[in-house]
């Protein structure tokens, strides 16, 4: 059963380019339709300027959609049509933006009790429920502290308690853990989906890196262009690209276009649009079908990133660091699995 269900949404900026009509507008988001269900954590994944941070904006309440329509919990958020319109701050709704946005003149407990006081908590209200929300982000003992005074990743975790203080009905994250290092990116992705999950909150985390996206989803929504482009659960849609942008989009792959010489270890993509083969379905081995010359390796840690030249084609081959091969050694290869775009 979905909770929250977006038709038709279609948003648009007044046109900022001087060279254009100043009465014209851009579309960003087009035809755009989503459904969501009650607890699930949604990850929209699109490359930077696709759109969005539009559309969390426009779900918020923050932006006026041209058209279409948004319904929570069969209340109608937004209807052109019906001229439906509730405004952000009756919309119940959590926001942790882009940049930490906490107010630096306000100590951490100040800035929590902020969105309380719009919501007419009590003092009493207000301080057992931040006490009780400090806690869940682990971090009692800091009421008393400035923003300036705090690291980034513990701005984050209080703006993350001010956007759920008030137990909003949902919750939306805009790449919330952009700007810190990968540990600590890592410790704090399986926080909030420790949170989300304890709190049984729908979320929509909108992030460009891919990393953070497989990690936290329940789904993927691939986004370019203000479309979607396919969505599906992580492993879904790393393991089959219904079109070239998400093959191209989504992880490392080698990726062969129909019109394309068809190499001779994949004759399918003669009859397809492409065909891809992700770098770790290739195997090296002695008896392989294939021969290939190894042009480039990359130490990555747990694995090898080769690249090899065979029949003129540049393929990235992911192997274990077992057996290490040479730039100009030959190696022998067979495909384990490829996946056709059709
Ligand atoms: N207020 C605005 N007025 C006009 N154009 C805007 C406005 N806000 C955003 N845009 C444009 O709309 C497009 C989508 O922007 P948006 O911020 O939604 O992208 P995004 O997917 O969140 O990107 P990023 O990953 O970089 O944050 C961009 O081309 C941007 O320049
Ligand atoms: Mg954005």
């Amino acid at each position: 059963m979905s909770i929250l269900k977006i038709d038709n949404l279609t948003v648009s900026y007044k046109n900022t380019d001087k060279d254009d009509k100043a009465t014209s507008r851009k579309r960003i988001i087009e035809n755009f339709n989503l459904d969501i269900a009650s607890g699930e954590l949604i990850v929209i994944l699109g490359p930077s300027g696709c759109g969005k941070s539009t559309l969390l904006s426009a779900i918020s309440g923050l932006i006026k959609p041209d058209c279409g329509s948004i319904e929570y919990n069969d209340v109608t958020l937004f209807n052109k049509d019906k001229r439906i319109s509730v405004p952000a701050e009756k919309r119940n709704i959590g926001f942790v933006f882009q940049s930490y946005a906490l107010w630096p003149h306000m100590t951490v407990y100040q800035n929590i009790e902020l969105p309380l006081k719009a919501h007419r908590f009590s003092k009493a209200e207000a301080k057992s429920a931040i006490e009780n929300i400090l806690d869940i982000v682990h971090m009692k003992g800091y009421e008393g502290r400035y923003p300036d005074e705090l690291s980034g990743g513990e701005k984050q975790r209080i703006a993350l308690a001010r956007s759920l203080v008030y137990q909003p009905s949902l919750l939306l994250l805009d790449e919330p853990l952009a700007n810190l290092d990968a540990n600590l990116k890592i410790s704090l992705i399986s926080e909030i989906k420790d949170i989300q999950k304890e709190l049984g909150i729908t979320t929509i985390y909108v992030t460009h890196d891919q990393q953070e996206a497989f990690e936290i989803a329940d789904r993927i929504v691939i986004m370019n262009e203000g479309k979607i482009m396919q969505q599906g659960t992580p492993m879904g849609i790393y393991k089959h690209s219904d079109n070239l942008f998400v093959a191209e989009f989504v992880g490392k792959n080698n990726i062969f276009k129909a019109g394309d010489r068809c190499p001779r270890f994949l004759k399918q993509c003669q009859h397809h649009k492409a065909a891809t083969i992700r770098p770790e379905d290739i195997e090296i081995c002695n008896s392989g079908q294939h021969t290939a010359v190894v042009k480039h390796l990359t130490h990555r840690g747990d694995h090898i990133e080769y690249i090899v030249d065979t029949e003129g084609y540049e393929l990235i081959i992911k192997a274990s660091n077992e057996d290490e091969y040479k730039v100009g050694d030959n190696i022998s290869f067979c495909i384990k699995r490829h996946h056709v775009i059709l």
